[in-house]
C-alpha cells in the first residue's frame, strides 16, 4: 500500500541493478512513471524472457549491460552517474539454479553484492536498498514466522548466497556505512513474489502459465510446499517507499536496516492451491500431474514477519491471495493475446496506488 504518491522520485537519478529481470523491471517501471532518471545496469534479458522488452524499458531508462562482478566498470559507472539511490536487486536468483551453478551463484549474490556495497561506499552514494531474499533466514522447521533479527543461513546455495549477502552488508554497514543520526542504508527480504511477465525457468507461475499457453502437460513436483505468495508490486512498493523515508531522512538509526517485505500470513498457501488458482483464473480446464522428486532441495514452510515494516514505514500488503492471481493472469493474457502490456501494467499499478 502506497501511502502519498512518491513525488519524491520526481527527477531523482535512480540506479537499478537487475533492471533486466522480473522484479527489476517492474521497478524501473514505476519509477519511470514517477518521472524519476533511472540507469539500469544488468545482463541482457534472458532467453525467454520478456518483461524488459514488454515495458520498452530500452526507451524508458538508460540501460547499461554489465557484469556487476567487473568491479572497476561497475565502479567507473557509479562515480560518473553518482545517483541519488541505489536500488540493488541483480542476482542469480533461483534455488534450483544454485544447485547447477553454485560457483556463479555465489559470486554474483555475494561478491557482486560486495561490489555493489564498496562501489557505494567509495563513491558516497547517500542511499541503498540491497534486495536479498526470505531465503536467507536459517530454516529451523518452525512453523511461525522469521523476524528480522532472526539467524541467518541456508542448506542451499542460493539460500547461503543470501545469507551471505546479508552478512556483507552488515559488516559494511558496522565498519563504514553507518550514520549516526539516520538510515540511508536497508536490506529488504521479500517472500515468493508473483506476478505478469516472469517467464524464469523452475518458478512455479512461470511453469503453470507456460504450460496453459502451450498446451503442454503440467506438472507440479512439490504440491505442499507452503510459499508467502505476493504481487510484485507488495514489495516493489516497499522498496519504493524505504527509499522514500532512506532519502527524507526520516529513519532513526537506532532501528536495524533490515526489513521484512512479506504477505500477510494468510497468503501463505500450498503450491497445489496457487496452481489450481490459476487455473480458475485462465479459465480453461487442465489436468495437473503431481509426480514427487526431491532433486533440488527446498524448505517446505517459509513465512517471514512483516510487523516491524507496518510499524516503522506504514508499510502494509494491500492485495489478497485470489486479487494476487487474478492481477497476475490477466497480465500474461493481455501480454499473450493483446498486446497491451505498457497499458495493464499502468493500470495494475494505478489501482495498486489507490487501495
Ligand atoms: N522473484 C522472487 O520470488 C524473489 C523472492 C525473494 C527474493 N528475490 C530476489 O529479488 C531480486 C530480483 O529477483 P528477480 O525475480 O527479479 O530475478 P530475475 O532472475 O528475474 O532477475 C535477475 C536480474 O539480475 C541480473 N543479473 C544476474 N546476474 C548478474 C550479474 N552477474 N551482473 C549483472 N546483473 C546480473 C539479471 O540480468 C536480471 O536483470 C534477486 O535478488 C532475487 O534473489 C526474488
Amino acid at each position: 500500500m502506497i501511502k502519498n504518491n512518491l513525488k519524491i522520485y520526481k527527477n531523482l537519478k535512480v540506479i537499478v541493478t537487475g533492471s533486466t529481470g522480473f522484479k527489476g523491471a517492474w521497478l524501473c517501471f514505476w519509477l519511470n512513471l514517477l518521472g524519476a532518471r533511472v540507469i539500469g545496469i544488468a545482463l541482457k534479458p534472458e532467453k525467454g524472457s520478456i518483461v524488459f522488452n514488454k515495458f520498452s524499458l530500452s526507451k524508458k531508462i538508460k540501460q547499461i549491460y554489465l557484469d556487476i562482478n567487473n568491479f572497476k566498470k561497475l565502479n567507473e559507472i557509479v562515480k560518473k552517474q553518482k545517483p541519488d539511490i541505489v536500488f540493488h536487486l541483480a542476482a542469480q536468483s533461483v534455488v534450483s539454479e544454485s544447485y547447477i551453478n553454485p560457483i556463479d551463484t555465489m559470486r554474483t549474490n555475494v561478491i557482486g553484492s560486495a561490489n555493489i556495497l564498496e562501489t557505494v561506499r567509495l563513491n558516497k552514494i547517500k542511499n541503498l536498498i540491497y534486495i536479498t531474499s526470505d531465503k536467507c533466514y536459517l530454516n529451523d522447521g518452525r512453523k511461525t514466522s522469521y523476524l528480522e533479527d532472526d539467524i541467518l543461513g541456508g542448506k542451499d546455495l542460493y539460500s547461503a548466497s543470501k545469507a551471505c549477502a546479508e552478512l556483507t552488508f552488515e559488516a559494511y554497514h558496522e565498519s563504514f556505512l553507518l550514520k549516526k543520526r539516520v538510515l540511508s542504508y536497508a536490506t529488504t527480504r521479500a517472500g515468493n513474489v508473483v506476478g505478469g511477465g516472469d517467464m524464469k525457468k523452475n518458478r512455479i507461475v512461470p511453469d503453470v502459465i507456460k504450460s496453459l499457453k502451450n498446451k503442454k502437460p503440467l506438472i507440479i513436483r512439490s504440491p505442499e510446499a507452503t510459499r508467502p505468495w505476493q504481487h510484485v508490486l507488495e514489495p516493489v512498493s516497499g522498496y519504493l517507499r524505504l527509499g522514500e523515508l532512506l532519502i527524507n531522512k526520516r529513519l532513526s538509526a537506532s532501528l536495524k536496516p533490515n526489513w521484512n517485505f512479506g504477505p500477510n500470513p494468510i497468503n501463505c498457501k500450498p503450491v497445489l492451491q496457487v496452481v489450481k488458482e490459476i487455473i480458475n483464473c485462465w479459465g480453461e480446464e487442465k489436468k495437473i500431474n503431481i509426480i514427487k522428486n526431491n532433486q533440488f532441495k527446498e524448505a517446505k514452510l517459509l513465512m517471514i514477519s512483516n510487523n516491524k515494516a507496518k510499524k516503522e514505514l506504514d508499510w502494509t500488503p494491500t492485495l489478497n491471495f485470489k486479487d494476487t492471481i487474478k492481477m497476475t493472469v490477466q497480465w500474461y493474457k493481455s501480454c499473450f493475446y493483446e498486446n497491451k502490456v505498457e497499458e495493464i501494467t499502468r493500470k495494475q499499478i494505478e489501482y495498486f496506488s489507490k487501495r
